[in-house]
């Protein structure tokens, strides 16, 4: 019989089971606990042992079985995962819910694999733990289906750090059966022999629940509570009666790998890639639990990294991505968008795959729905899906102009109106537009790509004041990644560290209950993060408001036009007008605007030479403490030239010509560098741009904002 792949996503019960105090007991004594355990034991301050879990929910365990069809003669519980969110109570009403998440095809010979995970809730309403089985079955392989990723458990090449030694009774599985697993190979003799065994072998889940009080016993004694993952295979059985070791090795802070050993035969191993983490549940940490977020664009890149974080913190998160090419043209494919989902639901979180096109408003829609169908709402939209068609103006033909309008900013546009209906309904909602550097502050060869993506800034600008009454911020980031947008964009040595979960923590904190802010614009990437906005300076009120002034009346107020000294940003439209009214009943002074000492240091330097005079003057001493480093400065062209400045012990040196070692070197075309010097090119947009280059240490680099106030 062939495995049922319509078994695949559908929801397999809720089941519930009541417990009580004395069956966490009976499970701790099923699992070799005794005196030397007694909180586990003893209904006076009762803990129970975590991997209790896994015995509660056997039910869920055989559905999997049950519901992928599988040859129930050859399988075998090959892994588990067990994801602890909180600890277990010693009694009350457990409720699961699962469903199969995948098949995995090893050949013909060697088997499938049948992936199942389920969450378990507890009657106080707590969230306790997720379960990912994978059950092995020998007689089902050879479907034609994907192979399972290989994933390596790394031991560290020492002894362990732990060596527990424990014997199982020769009775033990009569005892754990109790617990909820009486499957016959446990305990019919008869049984076990037809099935090819000498007599009836040990639960798998037995020896894990030795293990699981092996790992707590010497890394949280006394304090289940702390566990928060255990993961293992189970890779061969056990005779009832035969001694066991179970070796752990501290990998880090609060992580440890283990593997049991059959202590008969050490080359034995019973349980393999054990992993086991513990450690304090934040309690204060950034959460999205019960919320539902759409992701557009998340196979890939940046959507992607939101996308496994957002589910890693409890949102139901809708992958949507058509898995198109870099520029949008050819057919999409749905395995970016799949593999994203399947991921998490590998690591226990809830996802759901969409592969419709932003660009259509049926695709928005339909986006839309499949949040209401398969979650019942939204709570996060994040505008991410993304396409490039970069070249020069004349070059932009009508068709590249459009089809990055048609993604970037109709994208944006039919995805959160429907989204956007639903947040105004209930009452709360996070959406976040994707803007761009390039669109902030212009970047050659993308028309296109510039002006759809500071429209999205105007979309938010107006979107953010029709929100506000119903608790929807609308907030936009810029970031700066690595991904196939940007890999022949990016210098190298950029991309290199333009990690995209650099990006994450800004827009996350944006989609977050916590948000306080609704319309403004942030930069996120490689650590560095800052607000951009649309500021207006104070300017000049040229005549007196009643007669229409000339044009040669408007260029003798240029300066105090052009100034932003003293510049404000405003919330709404009606702010700016108000100030204007407020001008032409109260002009502002010359000086408001900044007068000609003011316009001249805007403007900066005349000479590449000024700078560098200008440069001791500039030294910030207080931000030079410990520092001690060269910077080399290689200026090319009119007026350029050579310069080092050294920092050593909270004083700087320049001097002209080259340095033995220079810790950095930084090459600049003059023009480039004055712009630099004066404000007018960020140093970040000159380095991402390739007009500046940095060789040597580049993170050095990063001090000199610090050290000189220029
Ligand atoms: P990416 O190419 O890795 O991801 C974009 C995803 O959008 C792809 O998986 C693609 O299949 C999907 N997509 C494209 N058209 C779609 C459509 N019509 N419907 C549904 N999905 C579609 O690129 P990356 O870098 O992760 O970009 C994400 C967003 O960030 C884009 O909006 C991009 O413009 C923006 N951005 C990225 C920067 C960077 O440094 N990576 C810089 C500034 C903005």
């Amino acid at each position: 019989m062939a495995l049922n792949m319509n078994a695949i996503g559908e929801k397999i019960g809720p089941f519930s089971k009541d417990y009580s105090w004395k069956d966490a007991v009976l499970y701790a004594l099923g699992v070799g606990a005794g005196f030397s355990n007694l909180e586990y034991c003893y209904e006076k301050d009762l803990k129970v042992i975590p991997s209790f879990s896994i015995a509660a929910i056997f039910d869920m365990l055989s559905q999997f079985g049950i519901k992928s069809e599988v040859n129930l003669a050859g399988i075998l519980h090959g892994e588990q995962d067990l994801i602890f969110h909180n600890p277990i109570p010693t009694e009350g009403t457990l409720t699961t819910e699962g469903e199969i998440i995948n098949y995995y095809d090893k050949g013909k010979k060697k088997g499938a694999l049948v992936v199942g995970k389920s969450e378990t809730r507890h009657s106080n309403g707590q969230k306790l733990f997720t379960s990912i089985v994978t059950v092995f079955s020998r007689l089902d392989g050879g479907f034609g289906g994907e192979n399972a990723p290989k994933i390596t458990v790394e031991f560290p090449d020492r002894e362990p750090d732990f060596v527990v030694e424990e014997s199982p009774g020769a009775d033990q599985p009569l005892l754990y059966r109790l617990s909820g697993d009486i499957f016959p190979l446990h305990a019919d003799p008869e049984f076990a022999k037809i099935s090819g065994f000498e007599k009836p072998i040990m639960h798998g889940l037995c020896t894990h629940g030795y293990a699981c009080r092996a790992l707590l016993d010497n890394l949280i004694p006394g304090e289940p509570e702390k566990a928060r993952r255990m993961a293992c295979r189970f890779s061969k059985t056990l005779y009832p009666g035969v001694p066991i070791k179970i070796l752990i090795w501290k990998t880090e802070e609060g992580k440890a790998v283990w593997r049991v050993l059959n202590a008969e035969n050490d080359e034995l191993v019973i349980i393999d890639n054990g992993i086991f983490e513990y450690g304090d549940i934040p309690k204060d940490e950034i959460r999205y639990d019960n919320q539902v977020a759409i992701i557009t664009g998340a196979g890939a890149g940046l959507g992607r990294a939101y996308a496994l974080e957002l589910a890693k913190r409890g949102a139901k998160v809708v992958v949507n991505d058509l898995g198109g090419s870099r520029d949008g043209s050819g057919k999409g494919s749905s395995s970016p968008a799949g593999k994203v989902v399947k991921e998490i639901k590998k690591a226990g979180g809830e996802a759901v795959a969409n592969y419709d096109n932003v660009a259509t408003p049926e695709g928005g829609e339909s986006i839309v729905k499949t949040a209401l169908d398969t979650f019942g709402t939204v709570d996060i939209l994040i505008n991410n899906a993304g396409i490039l068609r970069d070249k020069s103006f004349l070059k932009m033909e009508p068709e590249n102009w459009k089809a990055v309008m048609d993604v970037h900013l109709n994208g944006a546009y039919n995805v959160t109106r429907p989204a956007f209906k639903v947040m105004k309904e209930k009452g709360y909602g996070r959406i976040i537009m994707t803007t761009s550097a390039a669109g902030l502050y212009g970047n050659f060869g993308q028309t296109n790509y510039s002006s759809a993506k500071l429209a999205l800034f105007g979309f938010m600008n107006t979107l953010k004041l029709e929100g506000q009454k119903y608790d929807v911020k609308v907030n936009t980031v810029a970031p700066l990644a690595a991904s196939r947008l940007t890999e022949d964009v990016m210098p190298p040595e950029v991309f290199e560290k333009s990690k995209p979960e650099f990006v994450v923590p800004m827009t996350l904190y944006l989609c977050s209950d916590r948000c306080p802010v609704t319309g403004n614009v942030y930069n996120a990437g490689i650590g560095c993060f800052n607000r951009a906005a649309i500021v207006t300076g104070p300017g000049a009120v040229v005549g007196s408001g009643d007669e229409i002034p000339d044009v040669d009346a408007v260029a003798a107020k240029m300066k105090q036009i052009s100034s932003l000294k003293n510049a404000k940003e405003y919330f709404q439209l009606n702010d700016q007008v108000g100030d204007v009214f407020t001008a032409l009943s109260s002009p502002p002074e010359e000086g408001a605007a900044g007068g000609d000492d003011a316009e001249e240091a805007a403007s900066g330097f005349d000479s590449v030479a000024a700078v560098f005079d200008a440069m001791p003057g500039a030294f910030n001493a207080g931000a030079a403490g410990g520092v001690d480093v060269v910077f080399q400065y290689i200026i090319a062209g009119s007026g350029g030239g050579d310069w080092s400045c050294a920092i050593k012990g909270g004083a700087c040196t320049i001097e002209s010509g080259k340095h033995d070692k220079p810790t950095c070197t930084l090459k600049i075309d003059a023009g480039d560098f004055l712009a630099m010097m004066s404000g007018k090119l960020p140093p970040m947009q000159a380095f991402s741009s390739g007009k500046l280059a940095i060789e040597g240490d580049i993170m050095k680099s990063q001090l000199i904002e610090k050290l000189f106030k220029m």
